[in-house]
């Protein structure tokens, strides 16, 4: 399979893979093209065993600091119910930002009371379906805080999270800074409140560890408030942002390091990246954020003092390995100056990064449809969509292959279920929706495909 990743020239980074869909890529790509030949291009395929391994490690960070914790598996990454059913029997909650997340955690027979409800904005329906099937409400504003009020007549009390907006996002329209917090812990102490307050909720942009530590010292004196108000606080929920490693960190920092202008068909280098090649796992991110100082001990003792129950909600990192996205080449074409692009059938929509000024830095492996008689020249390239967008790109970093690829041929990349494919998918053209497919483990330690 090495030799069918680009070579030279831009910075080769090669993806990490889960060792049993990579016997599938090795051992069967036929398999892929007869899949790619029944469903169209582009395809999906999602794995959910990726998901229990991912759990598990995630799990065993957290027990082994000896904090009580609740995963909710942030569902708004990927649109496959499969992954959303693997989470649930792997014992998460869900957090769910929509009435649609809502009903699908439901029917994957989610636990109502384990739904963490996030997103700044929620509808009426949403609101009243949330206290009707006792799920947990993460309120972002006073306004959203009447509005939860206004819906409990029928259901019974709302459970409420507040969300804080931390010092370090102070101009994020996410949550609310403290006085906010102050006035809504006021609202939800009066004796006729209908809401039983659980505890704090935040999430913030980025993957680093240390501000969610400091978040966290600032929630600790929030903490301190809600219990002078005689507001127990069961829970503190630090939202998602856990690192993915989708490449080998030595590799992505040498690539990131050499990469420059002439290896982009813009001539452009983005200005930012997801960090593909994390030097933490979600694992490691989780036990330096419960061994980081905390009143002058750690993150973990203060929660176990405390009694105080920690919550993830990771989104990107509880699907790590869990889908691929497999393109068709339509044709290759010359461009002059020793460039070209590969075209392939599908859009850049199924492959967004681009959209959002950056890349997705991770190399796609070519699956030859024929692989005999491949020697012939190699190709440097970008890789565009069928559409009539100048914009419709998948990547503009120019790939060097080995040898050019031919159409038919199939470009995999891999580890896309985290918002990498399906987030900007339309019919474009007329172009049908991508199929997503399921992957199921077989008696024979393959797997079994069928549609989502
Ligand atoms: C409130 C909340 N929780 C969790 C997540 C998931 O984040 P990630 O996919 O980075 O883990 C998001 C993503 O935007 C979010 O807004």
């Amino acid at each position: 399979m090495g030799t069918l990743l680009p070579q030279a020239g831009a910075p080769a980074l090669p993806p990490l893979l889960d060792p049993r869909i990579a016997r599938v890529i090795r051992a069967t790509p036929d398999r892929l093209h007869a899949l790619v030949a029944e469903h169209g291009s582009p395809l999906n395929i999602v794995w959910p065993h990726a998901v229990a391994d991912t759990v598990e490690r995630m799990r065993e960070a957290l027990a082994t600091e000896g904090v009580d914790y609740e995963i909710f598996y942030g569902a708004k990454v990927n649109k496959s119910r499969a992954l959303v059913r693997a989470a649930v029997a792997a014992g998460t909650g869900i957090d769910v930002s929509s009435l649609a997340e809502c009903e699908d955690a439901l029917r994957a027979s989610a636990d109502p009371a384990r739904l963490c409800a996030t997103g700044p904005a929620k509808t009426r329906p949403f609101l009243r379906r949330l206290v009707a099937v006792g799920a947990l409400v993460a309120v972002d504003s006073l306004e959203e805080l009447d509005d939860l009020g206004g819906c409990t007549r029928e259901g019974g009390p709302a459970r409420v999270l507040l969300r804080y907006r931390p010092d370090s996002a102070a101009r994020s329209r996410f949550g609310m800074g403290r006085g906010a917090i102050r006035e809504a812990l006021r609202r939800l102490a009066r004796e006729d409140a209908p809401f039983a307050f659980e505890g704090f909720h935040l999430h913030l942009s980025g993957y680093d560890v240390e501000s969610r530590v400091a978040a966290m010292a600032e929630v600790a004196g929030l903490v301190d408030e809600a219990v002078a108000l005689r507001l127990p606080v069961r829970l503190i929920d630090i939202g998602g942002g856990l690192p993915v490693r989708y490449v080998d960190p030595d590799t992505y920092a040498n690539a990131l390091a050499r990469q420059g202008p002439e290896h982009y068909q813009t001539g452009r280098v983005p200005a930012e990246f997801y960090p593909y090649g994390s030097p933490l796992t979600a694992a490691e991110w989780i036990a330096g954020f419960l061994r980081a100082p905390c009143r002058g001990g750690t993150i973990a003792g203060y929660l176990r003092s405390m009694g105080l129950r920690l919550a993830i909600e990771p989104g990107r990192s509880l699907v790590d390995q869990a889908a691929i996205s497999l393109f068709r080449v339509t044709r290759t074409k010359p461009l002059g100056e020793g460039r070209g692009v590969v075209f392939v059938e599908g859009s850049s929509f199924s492959a967004c990064e681009t959209w959002f000024a950056s890349e997705f830095l991770v190399d796609p492996i070519l699956l030859p449809a024929a692989p005999e008689g491949r020697e012939g020249p190699g190709l440097r390239a970008f890789i565009a969509g069928h559409s009539c967008l100048d914009g419709d790109v998948i990547t503009h970093r120019l790939l060097e292959f080995g040898t050019a690829p031919r159409p038919g041929d199939l470009l995999l990349h891999a580890n896309t279920a985290g918002y990498q494919m399906d987030l900007l998918e339309n019919e474009f053209h007329r172009h049908p929706m991508p199929a997503r497919l399921v992957a199921t483990p077989s008696s024979d330690a393959g797997f079994v495909f069928a549609r989502d």
